[in-house]
C-alpha cells in the first residue's frame, strides 16, 4: 500500500466514528454573549466541519459538526457599548470593586469549568483535531493557569497593601485596570490562549471582548452561561465571526487593549484600525521559526527525541515548535537516522485514537501549502529523508524530514506550523548564529551539546537574538509562570501568569505629602474602609 493510501485507510468509515461523538454532533450553537445577555442569532451561520473526513465507499467528505454565528458589525458595536458601559471610564462596579471581591467572582467561573470539560474537550477534538489527550491537557492546564493566576494576583495585591514612605511623601502604589479589551485566541489553542490572556485582563479590572479563533469556535459556546453568571453584566462578552465583527470594534477606538495571539500580520492590520493607536497597549504572541542548533557533542539519542517531540507534537502547530534544525556536518547523518526512525514510529490516525501523533489538519489550503513547500526544497535539491515523507491523503500530511535545505528554498525562512522538518548542515559555528541573527523572528531556540564552553558561546550571543534559550530541550512556553515573549516578529508584552497581570493594568499611586492634616485623613480613610484602592487589607 502506498503512503497516500496508508492514509486515506486512517479516516473513518460512514457510521464509524466512535458514539461518544455522533452522540453530540451535529449540533448548532446560535448564542452568543453580549450585556450579561445570551443572545440567540437569527442571522448568517457558519458550517463548521472537522478536519476529519468520512469514507463512503470511496468518496471523502468532511465531517459536519455544528453551526455558529457570523456575527455583523452591529453585534460588535454593541458588545463595545456594553464592555464601555461596564467599565464606565474605570468608574463601573467591576474596575472599582476590590480585590478580593474579583477573585471570588473568578473562582465561581473556574469552579463552574469541571461542568463543561467534556463538551469542550470533545469539540476541541473534532474542530481542530488535537489529539484527545492533548485536548484534555490544555483544558486542565487553563483550570490550573486560572488557579495560579489567582494566586499571583493575591501575591501582588499583599505586596501593596502597604503606605511607601519617600521624601516626605506617602504613597500607595497598586496596578489599575486600563479599559476595554478586546481577546482574540489562536487555532491550535483556542481554549487555553484564549483565557490566558482574558483571565489576567478581567482580574484586573478591565472589561472585555472576546472574539472566537478562526478554528476552533465550537468549543467556547459550552462556556457561556458560566461567563454570563459569574461576572456582572457587560464585563465580558463573547463574538462569534470573523473580521466584519472585529472590524468597527477596533475603528470606533473604544478598545484600550488588544490582545492578540496569532499571525504578525493580521496583528498589525487589526492595530492599524484604532484611530490612536498610542494609546492601544498591544499584547501579542505572533509567529516563530525556532531553530535547533546541534553542535558535534551532542547526545544523539536525547537529541532526536527533543527534536521529534519539539517539532511534530500536534502535528508541528504549536509556535514554539522547532522550525528548522541546524546539525554540525560531522553528525548530520547520525541525527537524520534517528530522526527517520522516530517518524516512522509516529502514529498518525484520527485525533479520537488513544497514542495518536499525527492527526488531519485544519485550514483550507494547508496540505496544499505544505506539499508546496516540500516540493520547492525538492525542486531546490533538498531530499526527502523518510519513506512516505510529504505524502497526503485528504487532510492528512505524512512528516516530511528534508535534507540538506539551504537558504534559496522557501521552508529555511517560512514558519510552516505544520509537520515538516527541515535539516540544515553546517561546518562553522557562525553559520546558525548568522541565521538566526538575520530571521525575522526572535521566540526561542534549542542548543543541543555536551561541551560547556562551546555551549556557552553560543548562550551569550543567542539570549539577545531570542528570548529563551533551551539546552539540550526541546522549545516550549511552560512551566506557566516563567516569561513567554520574543523579539521582532514574534511578540509584544511578556506572558506568563504574573507577567500578564502587569500586561493588563498599569502602576497607579495615591500620595500625599505627610503633612499631619493628611496623616490623620488617609487615617480614616484606611480605619473605615472607605476606599478599595487606598487600603492596606491584606488577602489572606
Ligand atoms: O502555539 C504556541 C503555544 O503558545 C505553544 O505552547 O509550548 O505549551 O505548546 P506550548
Amino acid at each position: 500500500m502506498s503512503t497516500e493510501q496508508q492514509l486515506l485507510a486512517a479516516f473513518p468509515v460512514k457510521g464509524g466514528l466512535p458514539d461518544e461523538y455522533t452522540a453530540v454532533i451535529p449540533k448548532d450553537y446560535p448564542r452568543y454573549l453580549i450585556d450579561g445577555e445570551l443572545l440567540e442569532w437569527d442571522g448568517e451561520m457558519q458550517d463548521i466541519h472537522s478536519p476529519i473526513e468520512i469514507n463512503d465507499n470511496g468518496e471523502f467528505s468532511p465531517l459536519p459538526i455544528g453551526r455558529c454565528p457570523v456575527l455583523d458589525a452591529d453585534a460588535g458595536m454593541r458588545a463595545l457599548k456594553a464592555a464601555s458601559a461596564a467599565y464606565d471610564n474605570g468608574m463601573g462596579r467591576w474596575p472599582t470593586m476590590g480585590v478580593a471581591d474579583r477573585i471570588r467572582h473568578m473562582e465561581g467561573f473556574a469552579a463552574r469549568l469541571a461542568g463543561v470539560r467534556d463538551e469542550v474537550v470533545r469539540l476541541m477534538t473534532l474542530e481542530i483535531c488535537k489529539p484527545r489527550r492533548e485536548s484534555e491537557i490544555e483544558f486542565d492546564r487553563t483550570v490550573e493557569y486560572i488557579d495560579n493566576t489567582l494566586s499571583a494576583l493575591k501575591d501582588l495585591d499583599r505586596s501593596c497593601s502597604r503606605m511607601v514612605i519617600d521624601g516626605g511623601i506617602y504613597a500607595q502604589i497598586r496596578r489599575a485596570p486600563l479599559g476595554p479589551v478586546l481577546c482574540m485566541g489562536p487555532y491550535n489553542y483556542p481554549f487555553n490562549e484564549t483565557f490566558a490572556t482574558l483571565i489576567p485582563a478581567l482580574v484586573m479590572g478591565n472589561t472585555v471582548i472576546v472574539k472566537t479563533p478562526r478554528m476552533g469556535k465550537l468549543l467556547l459556546s459550552p462556556i457561556l452561561e458560566a461567563l454570563r453568571d459569574s461576572f456582572p453584566r457587560g464585563v465580558v462578552n463573547v463574538l462569534f465571526g470573523d473580521r466584519r465583527v472585529v472590524q468597527p470594534i477596533l475603528e470606533a477606538g473604544g478598545v484600550n487593549v488588544l490582545a492578540f495571539i496569532g499571525s504578525s500580520g493580521a496583528a498589525d492590520a487589526l492595530r492599524l484600525l484604532h484611530p490612536h493607536p498610542h494609546r492601544l497597549r498591544c499584547v501579542l504572541g505572533l509567529d516563530a521559526k525556532n531553530p535547533a542548533f546541534v553542535l558535534e557533542t551532542a547526545d544523539m539519542e536525547l537529541t532526536a527525541r527533543e527534536i521529534l517531540s519539539g517539532s511534530l507534537s500536534f502535528s508541528g502547530q504549536r509556535c514554539t515548535a522547532i522550525k528548522i534544525v541546524f546539525v554540525h556536518r560531522s553528525r548530520a547523518e547520525e541525527l537524520l537516522s534517528r530522526l527517520d526512525e522516530g517518524i516512522a514510529g509516529l502514529k498518525v490516525g484520527m485525533p479520537f485514537e488513544a497514542g495518536v501523533n499525527i492527526t488531519p489538519m485544519p485550514g483550507k489550503g494547508k496540505i496544499q501549502y505544505l506539499t508546496d513547500l516540500v516540493e520547492d526544497a525538492v525542486a531546490k535539491g533538498a531530499r526527502v529523508v523518510n519513506a512516505g515523507g510529504g505524502a497526503s491523503g485528504r487532510t492528512l500530511f505524512h512528516p516530511a524530514l528534508l535534507y540538506d535545505v539551504k537558504p534559496s528554498m522557501r521552508v529555511y525562512q517560512e514558519e510552516q506550523f505544520g509537520p515538516v522538518v527541515p535539516v540544515v548542515p553546517f561546518d562553522d559555528e557562525r553559520e546558525p548564529v548568522e541565521y538566526q541573527v538575520n530571521s525575522k523572528y526572535g521566540q526561542q531556540m534549542s542548543i543541543f551539546g555536551s561541551d560547556p564552553d562551546q555551549v556557552a558561546r553560543f548562550i551569550d550571543p543567542m539570549v539577545n537574538q531570542v528570548c529563551r534559550v533551551n539546552i539540550n530541550s526541546q522549545c516550549q512556553r511552560g512551566p506557566d509562570t516563567f516569561p513567554f515573549t520574543g523579539r521582532k516578529d514574534s511578540a509584544e508584552s511578556t506572558l506568563s501568569v504574573s507577567d500578564a497581570l502587569r500586561c493588563f493594568s498599569i502602576r497607579t499611586l495615591v500620595a500625599a505629602k505627610g503633612t499631619e492634616g493628611n496623616k490623620e485623613l488617609i487615617s480614616r480613610i484606611l480605619r473605615q474602609r472607605s476606599s478599595n484602592f487606598l487600603t492596606t487589607d491584606y488577602i489572606l
